[in-house]
């Protein structure tokens, strides 16, 4: 009889550690350094008696563990991180004077986080989800942090409505269950725009087989200035090398039992082994003449920049070759902050991004405290400015002054920054215009028909009809109405499939 092995280095992650301690000794100290007489016992008096206040070991011990946890995100709670470099390959100066892509053959270190987006930290890494595919430039010019993920499009385009479409995503606030499917279907079909990522989120895409078989876009639009100041807006998109992999809604679900850390498993088996995975780097360009001719909004999340109109720019490549040393220092503490942008790149008008600005930096300073950029994982290379202090600073600046402007050599503004900020044109009305209503089916339409083969659009079907048969019947109805305006067979076929389950009659 054959016999193998079921470990592997996750598995053998101890042993690994065991093995490079080799035979010296450490002891046990307490957080402050002080070596521990006796680990495994509390100072008590006598065998059963009371514990003493004055076991600061064990109040030591106590105080951490009941703070070990920071609040998870609010989304993309659950994810894996790992380390490697980006290397520049093709010269983009012409569009862009970011440092980061000033010659070919350019490496700067990153770090890359990848993540499921609607459940909390333990839930199953197969669930149909989007996946967060966030990168960290240590850069010489500071931080730049591209936040992007799985697909190249979202299912809002103005920040206004996120909060609420992740609460559908979420549990329902009073029975505590997700997918709430009426909720979920409720949100999707009265907002038109949604159609185009429920298609792709239902594709077998929705469903990837390891976040080193997905390819990444940086989904909003984004603004280049080149050393001429010359201004453009660019799209981020990044190809995996390992090609494209799915799971079946079947086979996901088996290993959401048997393995529900399958995809994080995966990256760090991967890396352990030294099968690194790498990615291509393109952008799509679009000029700002472009973008007012263009017949789509350039500056709406929910449609891509059709590829015969923008093809795919050669940029760069990145890889990942290490691990995290500790999970919760460099990866549940790392802050992807999407307003990190260095000079040479630029926001855009894109309503979503505009809000997303602002919302990154915001849940740092809840989640990790307002000197999250001291953490290692999160500071660049070099800070110099007129901030002090504050809860675990770690900075001091060395005795620089902190206020601005001074006489004794505190940091300066930078004319090359200031060189490649842009001077915006902007003007109008300022007013609140509910930009649902734009259209919202052609690309959606252009996926159906001439994206997917007919093997794709026989498992969309299958997997929309999977979620849809728990919705009432209106909601049905809502969606299926808009499912046809995509295209009247994909309307019909996905009433065909419901038609199979016993309907919930409402009135709403
Ligand atoms: C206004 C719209 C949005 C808001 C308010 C928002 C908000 C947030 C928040 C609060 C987090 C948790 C961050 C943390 O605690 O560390 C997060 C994470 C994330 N968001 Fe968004 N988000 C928005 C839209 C998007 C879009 C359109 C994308 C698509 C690229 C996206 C991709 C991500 C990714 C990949 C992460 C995980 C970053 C990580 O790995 O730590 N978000 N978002």
């Amino acid at each position: 009889m054959s016999t193998k092995s079921v470990r592997d280095a996750t598995s053998n992650q101890l042993l690994e550690y065991s093995r490079k301690q080799g035979d010296e000794k450490q002891s046990i100290t307490t957080s402050w350094g002080v070596p521990i007489p006796e680990k495994d016992a509390s100072l008590t008096v006598g065998y059963h008696g009371p514990t003493l206040l004055q076991d600061w070991v064990l109040i030591d011990e106590l105080a951490h563990f009941s703070r070990e946890r920071i609040p998870e995100r609010v989304v993309h709670a659950k994810g894996a991180g790992a380390f490697g470099y980006f290397e520049v390959t093709h010269d983009i100066t012409q569009y862009t004077a970011a440092k980061v892509f000033s010659e070919v053959g350019k490496k700067t270190p990153i770090a890359v986080r990848f993540s499921q987006v609607a459940g909390e930290m333990g839930y199953a890494d197969t669930v149909r989800d989007l996946r967060g595919f966030a990168i960290k430039f240590y850069t010489e010019d500071g931080i730049w942090d591209l936040v992007g993920n799985n697909l190249p499009i979202f299912f809002v385009k103005d920040s206004a409505l996120f909060p609420n479409f992740i609460h559908v995503l979420k549990r329902n606030p009073k029975t505590h269950i997700r997918p709430d499917y009426d909720m979920f279907w409720d949100f999707i079909s009265l907002r038109q725009e949604t159609t185009h990522t429920t298609l792709m989120m239902f594709s077998d895409r929705g469903i990837p087989d390891s976040y080193r078989h997905m390819h990444g876009y940086g989904v909003n639009t984004f603004a280049f200035v080149n050393a001429h100041g010359k201004f453009v807006y660019c799209k981020f998109h990044y190809l995996t090398n390992q090609g494209i992999a799915n799971l079946t809604s079947e086979r996901a679900q088996q290993i959401a039992g048997a393995d529900p850390e399958y995809l994080i498993r995966d990256l760090y088996n991967a890396i352990a082994t030294g099968d690194y995975p790498s990615w291509n780097m393109y952008i799509q360009i679009m000029t700002p003449e472009q973008a007012a001719a263009s017949p789509y909004d350039p500056f709406d999340d929910t449609k891509v920049w059709l590829h015969a109109d923008y093809p795919l720019i050669p940029v760069g490549k990145f890889v990942l070759n290490k691990n995290p040393n500790s999970y919760f220092a460099e990866v549940e503490q790392i802050g992807f902050d999407v307003a990190h942008l260095i000079p040479g790149i630029e926001p855009s008008p894109d309503r979503m991004l505009q809000g997303r600005l602002f919302n990154y930096g915001d849940t740092h300073r809840y989640r990790l405290g307002i000197n999250n950029t001291q953490l290692p994982v999160n500071s660049p290379f070099r800070v110099s400015n007129y901030q002090r202090d504050g809860q675990s600073t770690l900075s001091s600046q060395s005795g620089a002054p902190n206020y601005h402007p001074n006489s004794f050599k505190g940091p300066e503004n930078d004319r090359r920054a200031r060189a490649l900020a842009p001077v915006l044109p902007i003007s109008g009305d300022a007013k609140r215009i509910d930009s649902g209503q734009d259209d919202n089916f052609t690309q959606a339409r252009l996926l159906y028909e001439d994206v997917l083969t007919p093997d794709e659009r026989g498992r969309l079907i299958n997997n929309i009809v999977s979620w849809l048969k728990y919705a009432n019947t209106v909601i049905q109805d809502r969606s299926i109405g808009n499912f046809s305006k995509v295209n009247e067979d994909l309307g019909r076929r996905i009433r065909e499939g419901l038609n199979t389950y016993i309907p919930q009659h409402v009135n709403l």
